[in-house]
């Protein structure tokens, strides 16, 4: 008898292991028919969706323009390095399919299965259109390829790429459902700022294992030596509409300073390049508390 129940509780305990372990370690279900298009508009619109994505940021070469990678990362956790993403066969994303850009940019999955660090923002990016992933693949594989290679990432030996799968599940617990908006112009500066530019991965405070306090959303954080500034609706109180499309052409806030830092480069690089239309989206979206 009681063997039998032994054997049952080890049964049901198999069974739960097997359950969990295939819950934890899925992966993603994606269309394995993708194609990167190769059209001269889909390009473009790559090109568009790389700048207003920031790539460039990590991923630029500091001695050219190539995205050939090498950028150190330092944070908490480690040192991370963004990887070569020019077309080279060795080195870079030359061989990759369109599910394997999809799996990397929206689930943080290598093309191998294993795990991408959250250095890489692709938590922001999850909330990008498949068509989205797909067109910057295709201006990424139109570029000229570089054959560098990426240093490792420097962690702690506990830091495994396989734990990144319960962080994952974690971070997924802590994200809110996607928000609604009734203004299909707020709607859109909502999809720029929470995913293509990623604004709240340096605006918003993360707790101790480095989750975003989607409740504190951005409320503001330090990074390293760098204090971050709250964002939210109470700290742009003051600023008009008028007054946030400016600061994302020039940097200049209502007081008439210049922001400094990175943030800096987010201007240059990122929301000075973006259409008319993108920027009021934006500045729609960070002062739609003015106008409830
Ligand atoms: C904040 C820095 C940062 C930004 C911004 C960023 N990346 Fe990355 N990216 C990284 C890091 C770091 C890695 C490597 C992560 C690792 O080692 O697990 C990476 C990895 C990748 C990979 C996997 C490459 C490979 O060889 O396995 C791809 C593809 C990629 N990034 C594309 C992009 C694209 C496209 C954008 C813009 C939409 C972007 N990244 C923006 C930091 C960044
Ligand atoms: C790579 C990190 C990073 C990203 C991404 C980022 N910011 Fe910032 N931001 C900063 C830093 C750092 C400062 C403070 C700069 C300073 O001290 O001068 C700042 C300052 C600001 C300020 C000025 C606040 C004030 O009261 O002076 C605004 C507004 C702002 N960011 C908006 C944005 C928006 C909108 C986005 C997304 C399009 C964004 N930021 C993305 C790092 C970032």
């Amino acid at each position: 008898m009681a063997k039998k129940i032994l054997w049952g509780v080890l049964g049901v305990l198999g069974v739960v292991g097997i359950v969990a372990n295939f819950w934890l370690f899925a992966s993603p279900s994606i269309d394995s028919d993708v194609t990167i298009p190769t059209d001269a508009e889909a390009i473009a619109r790559g090109q568009y969706l790389v700048s207003a994505g920031g790539c460039g940021s990590c991923h630029q070469d500091e001695n050219s323009d190539a995205l050939s990678g090498g950028y150190a990362i330092e944070t908490d956790f480690g040192t991370f390095y963004a990887t070569n993403i020019t077309p080279d066969t060795a080195n870079g994303i030359g061989s990759w399919t369109g599910s394997d850009f999809i799996a990397a940019l929206k689930y943080g999955r290598t093309p191998d299965g294993s795990y991408y660090y959250p250095a890489f923002p692709y938590r922001s990016y999850a909330g990008l259109s498949d068509e989205e992933v797909l067109d910057m693949a295709a201006y990424l594989m139109s570029l000229d390829a570089v054959s560098s290679v990426t240093p490792a990432p420097e962690v702690p030996a506990w830091l495994q790429r396989w734990t990144v799968a319960g962080w994952n599940k974690l971070a997924d617990f802590a994200e809110p459902a996607p928000e609604q908006f009734s203004d299909e112009l707020v709607a859109r500066g909502a999809h720029i700022a929470r995913h293509l530019a990623h604004c709240g991965e340096c605006h918003t405070p993360r707790n101790g294992l480095g989750i975003p306090d989607y409740s504190r959303e951005y409320a503001g954080a330090q990074l390293g030596e760098e204090v971050i500034e709250a964002i939210d609706a109470h700290a742009l109180e003051e600023w008009t509409f008028e007054n946030f499309d400016l600061f994302l052409v020039l940097g200049m806030t209502p007081e008439g300073e210049f922001v400094g830092g990175d943030m800096n480069e987010v201007i240059e690089n990122n929301t000075s390049q973006l259409s008319d239309e993108d920027r009021d989206a934006l500045a729609a979206f960070f002062t739609r508390h003015r106008q409830e």
